[in-house]
């Protein structure tokens, strides 16, 4: 027993050594950018899956809308994921986020910046690769990472296609429909 105890102290003492080696080298901005978009895929994931898909579909419950307010719906996932977002950007300049598309449904979801255009090109040629870039804004250096959002689901197109406001009507399932811009600002 003693020896176990021994053996988990030891095994505490080295973790927290190698936590401490891990933080004076820094972790790379890529690697922060990659768990930042693990934790944000993440919530949005199980947001539909848990929340919208088993209140709607499931249980049929509730509706899900993008006039949620109006008409005493749940928020789409995407709304969800950007009112995250406009939080974070309230809470901290280190880091911020945004679900983008070269063919936005809601306009204020279109690339602004050369590397997010740039990025979004990348993905959408590239589906299994991440982009990763920096840039200055304001005067400020950002490191800046850019990972495909796909249409995972049928209900994905079917909404998208159907959109009044989508410039894009023939999505497939699997067709890259956007990306996750991440931003790191760099000291
Ligand atoms: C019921 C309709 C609906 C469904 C289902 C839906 N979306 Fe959307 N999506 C929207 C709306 C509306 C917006 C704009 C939200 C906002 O105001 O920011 C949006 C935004 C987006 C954006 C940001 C660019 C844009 O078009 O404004 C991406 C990328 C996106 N959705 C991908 C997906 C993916 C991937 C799925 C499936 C996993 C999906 N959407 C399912 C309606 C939908």
């Amino acid at each position: 027993m003693k020896h176990r105890k021994l053996l988990i102290a030891t095994g505490f003492a080295l973790a927290a050594v190698t936590a401490m080696g891990a933080a004076a080298q820094g972790i790379p901005y890529a690697k922060v950018a990659d768990m930042l978009y693990r934790v944000m895929s993440a919530d949005r994931e199980v947001y539909t899956r848990l929340v919208v898909q088993r209140l709607t579909v499931d249980e049929e419950i509730l509706t899900a809308s993008e006039h949620f307010e109006d008409e005493a719906a749940l928020p789409l996932p995407a709304q969800m994921f950007r009112f995250g977002a406009e939080t974070v950007m309230d809470n901290t300049e280190d880091f911020s986020y945004a679900l983008l598309s070269l063919d936005p449904i809601n306009s204020n979801n279109g690339p602004v910046t050369e590397l997010e255009r740039e990025g979004l090109q990348f993905v959408a040629e590239n589906p299994d690769e991440n982009f990763y870039g920096e840039e200055e804004l304001g005067g400020e250096r950002y490191f800046a990472a850019v990972y495909a959002d796909r249409a995972v689901a049928e209900a994905c197109i079917e909404c998208h296609n159907n959109h009044r406001d989508s410039p894009r009507t023939g999505l497939e399932v699997g067709d890259v429909m956007g990306g996750v811009v991440i931003r790191i600002r760099l000291d």
